[in-house]
Formats: C-alpha cells, structure tokens, sequence
C-alpha cells in the first residue's frame, strides 16, 4: 500500500541543495522547513538578516505535508477548554493572535501569486453522537466570547451530517505543501540558504553551532523549528503524541462544499473538499492514536470503512499519516527557552496557524520588536528540570512511566515466524532486536533501543517504520531517522539469517 499525502501527490518536487559548505556564519539559522521554519526564513530576510534555513528530507516532508490544510481561528481541542484552564483574556487573546496568522497567510497568498488553493469557507462543527450536543453548545458560547463570528444551525448544507452545528463564518483553506515551498523559494530569492537532505545531527549551545554530515553553521540566534525540539528538551516530558490518519477519495463536484467539517462524539472525525488541477477529491482525516501504541493497518481499515458509511467512494486515491504534539496545559510552546534557543512546539493539530504565528513571534523575538501575543505561548514556562537530574534521565522516566504498561507487555517473536514484508521485535542471542523481512525473505535488523532516551520501538505496518511510543521520534528499515526528536540512527549491529 503506497502512502502518500494528497499533497505530496499534487506537488511538484522540491529541488534545494545539500548544504556542503563548512563553516558557514549567518545570523540566524532555522532547524526544519515546515510551516514554522519557512515563515520565519521568510520574515527575517525580508528584514534583511542573514539566514540559513536546514531541512532533513524535503520542505514540508513533517506534518505540515501531511496536514488538512484547515485555517481557523479556533483550536480542535476546543475553546471552552482553554477558557477553562487560563480564562478570558487569554481565550481572547490566543484567538485573536490564531485570527491575525491567517490572515498573514491570506497576504502572502495574494504577494507570491502561486495557485495554493487559497479559500475562505465556513467552519462546522456538528455532532456525531447525542451526547456531543452539550459540547458544541458550550463551544459556541466559548467561541463568541472569543469574538469569532459564531452562529448555531440545526441544518447543514451536506446530506452525510446533521445538526444542530455550530458555524463559524470567513475560515480558510490552503494546499499546505504548495504554500510552504512558495514560502521556501521566495526565502531563497530573497537571500535565504535553503537546504534539503541536510539533517542536523548535532547542536551546540555554547558555540552556537548547529552541524550536518557535511557542514557547519555558525549563528547568534538557532531556531528549532522541527515541530519538537530535536535532542532532549523538557517540553517532551510532558507533551502527548499522536499520529493521526487520513485519505483522500475522488468523489464529484458538490458532494462536499468548500467547508471545514469537524464531527465531534466518541470519535471525531475531519472532512474537508478539495479542487486541485481540476481533480476532486474529499479528504477524511479520523481520531487521534496515541503514538508507537496502535495496528496503524487497522486504523487506516477503520477510517476507509467509516468513509464507505458515509460517501459512496469508488477508490482511495491517497492514503497518509502524520504526527501532533500536544501541550499538557493546552497552548504550545513558542520563543526563547531556557537554553537561549528559540522553539516552538506543542501545537496539536492546530499548527498550520500556530506555525505562522510563531513564524512571527520568533522573527519578533530576534529583531527586538514587541509583539502582544508573545506573552501567552512563553516557551520558558515549561518548569525547569531539577539540576540534579539531568534532562535525559528526567524526560525518559516521566514519559517511560506514562506508557509502561505498553512497553512491558510487548511480546518478542521468533525470527522464522516472520511474514515477508512485516516486521516485529525478535530476540537474538538474549537481545532485543527490530527486524523486517522484506519481500524477498531477506531480513534487515537493527537495535530496538531508540536512540533518543531508550524506549523500544514500535513496529509502523503502514509506513514500513519504527515508531517509538515515548517522544514520536520514527526511523526507517535501516535504522535512519525519519522524524525526531532523535537524531541519531537506529544501531546496525545484527547479521541475521532468514
Ligand atoms: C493529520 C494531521 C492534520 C492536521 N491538519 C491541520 C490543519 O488542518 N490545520 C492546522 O492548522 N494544523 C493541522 N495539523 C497540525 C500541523 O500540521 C502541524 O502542527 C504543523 O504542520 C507543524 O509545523 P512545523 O513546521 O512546526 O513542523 P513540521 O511541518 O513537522 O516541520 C518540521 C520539519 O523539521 C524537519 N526536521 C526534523 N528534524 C530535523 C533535523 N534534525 N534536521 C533538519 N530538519 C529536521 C522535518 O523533516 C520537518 O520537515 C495537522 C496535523 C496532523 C497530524
Ligand atoms: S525515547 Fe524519546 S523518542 Fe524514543
């Protein structure tokens, strides 16, 4: 089964150089080029500092290429619950900083005049059990304090929902990947350094370095806009992963308006339609899975047969997943930390906006410019960790103990039990090891130990990957490293015949 977002599907390819020069000095230099890096890559060499913007795999490869592509002014978890947790002027606050990041991206849609899908639409929010009545009501009260224009309809305008809904006007949608490379090109145009298949393995706080296999960049500000900060961060210890599925179907025009549509219940549920080079396509995204702790098969099964419940859908054309980081005080972690890095993280599934809103808070930050909204997603709010103990040993305990029921019931398999083309944790000579058989019956084996803080790995059947259930980070067969915050490949150290 080929996995790939409807976005990658629809993209041109991305083409920026390795990075090959040693010791390179700029002024600031942007680890990762999702969303957040290529915002802020943008805003700073417009305002004339030099930048060098470092990405592992491709612009957009992380979550903002396996994104919805939805622009609101709300959050998925809900606005009640952040006016629970910090009141009033903060629920007013955060959404008006989440409205004016869209609205920057409305600007930059019409500056870099490239077809990214650009809509506004309305948002819906409707129930998909009795029992979820009460919570989109309080969402609505929560969302006109807020100051959104909110409305509730007991009508929805598609057959395959019903109401009562609660409707939020002027919202948008973009192509997310076509939009972060028009940012990325236009970064480089402007004088950025843009480099691809340039991963960072190390960062040097005290040189202010951050190097790849093949150069170092030297800069006054390091910026780690990888979606969680790569290495050991206090930030892990508290935040929640997930990884989230989603496909894309070709279905007629009319079948799904333009629209955000969020159903809400036991499970929530996100469609959204989709015109691009003049195709169709309605995109279903299903409910969070707590990550490296789910069959990824049997979650992508059960979003393709609620989408055959609900549309009549002749074939998947594209079939992904991705991953969110959840704050645990519900609002993500943007700016300077504690180390005199800037980071930002902790966004949920709400980080296309959150991502351009730090894009600016962390350009701010750097140029010494005051921004209002700073004050609210402080990245050094996050508690300090004890100097006794150190970062490691603090985040890994923490986070082993939140998932240590799944990592001790795990069962290990033998090796001649493994089909062609799965993959599981065998034991060899007493040890623990992440094997996969290919199709050819030849078997690649690598250490089951992630190399981040030393949580065994989980086996991806739909990506072909290892997941680790304790940070997110994901390598491939071979051991690379596919997503962080780990930065250093799975150990190769196993011969081991089929
Ligand atoms: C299924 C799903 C749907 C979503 N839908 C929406 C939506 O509709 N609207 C919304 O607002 N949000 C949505 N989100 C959330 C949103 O996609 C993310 O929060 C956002 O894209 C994060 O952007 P980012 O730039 O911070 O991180 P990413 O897009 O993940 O980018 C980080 C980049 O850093 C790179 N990187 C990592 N490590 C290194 C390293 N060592 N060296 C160099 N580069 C490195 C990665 O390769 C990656 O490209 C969704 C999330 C999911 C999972
Ligand atoms: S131990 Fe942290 S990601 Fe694996």
């Amino acid at each position: 089964m080929e996995i790939a977002s409807v976005w990658r599907g629809t993209s041109r390819a991305s083409r920026f150089d390795a990075l090959a020069t040693t010791n390179l000095k700029v002024d600031v230099a942007i680890v990762g080029g999702g969303i957040t890096g290529c915002t802020l890559a943008l805003q700073l060499v417009e305002q004339g500092k030099s930048v060098c913007l470092l990405e592992a795999h491709e612009i957009g490869y992380g979550s903002t290429g396996g994104s919805t592509g939805n622009l609101y002014g709300t959050v998925s978890g809900g606005l009640a619950a952040i006016q629970n947790k910090w009141g009033e002027d903060v629920l007013r606050g955060v959404v008006q900083a989440r409205t004016t990041a869209v609205n920057d991206i409305e600007r930059r849609a019409n500056v870099l005049g490239v077809d990214f899908g650009w809509r506004r639409c309305p948002q819906y929010l409707y129930p998909l059990s009795a029992d979820a009545r009460e919570t989109i009501s309080k969402e609505h009260e929560a969302s006109l304090l807020a100051g959104l224009p909110a409305r509730m309809e007991d009508e929805l305008p598609v057959q395959w929902a019903q109401g009562p809904a609660l409707v939020i006007e002027n919202q948008a949608q973009i192509h997310p990947l076509r939009y972060v490379r028009a940012l990325a090109l236009q970064a480089q145009r402007q004088g950025c350094l843009v480099h691809e298949r340039s991963a960072v393995i190390e960062v040097d706080h005290g040189k202010r370095q951050v190097c790849t296999a093949n150069g170092t960049v030297t800069a006054d500000h390091i910026v780690l806009a990888t979606h969680s900060p790569i290495g050991f961060h206090s930030t892990q210890a508290g935040m929640v992963v997930h990884r989230e599925y989603g496909i894309a179907v070709c279905l007629g025009k009319g079948s799904c308006p333009p629209g955000i549509f969020w159903g809400r219940g036991d499970k929530s549920l996100s469609v959204r339609s989709l015109e691009v080079d003049g195709n169709q396509y309605v995109l279903i995204i299903g409910e969070d899975q707590k990550m490296g702790q789910h069959d990824a098969k049997a979650c992508l099964g059960e979003l393709e047969a609620k989408a055959r419940e609900t549309f009549d859908i002749d074939q998947v054309a594209y079939r992904w997943s991705a991953q969110n980081f959840q704050s645990p005080d519900k609002l993500p972690y943007i700016g300077q930390d504690i180390s005199g890095n800037y980071i930002a993280t902790g966004f949920g599934t709400d980080g296309l906006v959150y991502g351009t809103l730090a894009g600016s808070l962390i350009a701010d930050e750097i140029l010494g410019r005051t921004n209002s909204a700073s004050h609210l997603f402080r990245a050094s709010r996050v508690a300090p960790i004890k100097a006794a103990k150190g970062i490691a040993e603090e985040v890994g305990t923490m986070v082993k103990s939140l998932v240590k029921d799944y990592l001790t019931e795990r069962q290990e398999v033998e090796v001649s039990k493994l089909q062609p083309g799965t993959g599981a944790l065998v034991e060899i000579d007493g040890t623990s090891v992440a094997a996969y058989r290919d199709a050819d019956g030849a078997i690649h084996a690598v250490s089951s130990v992630c190399t981040h803080l030393g949580c065994k790995v989980h086996w991806n059947s739909v990506e072909t990957s290892w997941d680790c259930p304790c940070h997110g980070s994901r390598f491939a067969i071979d051991g690379s490293v596919l997503e962080g915050p780990a930065i250093k490949a799975l150990d190769r150290k196993y011969a081991v015949e089929p």
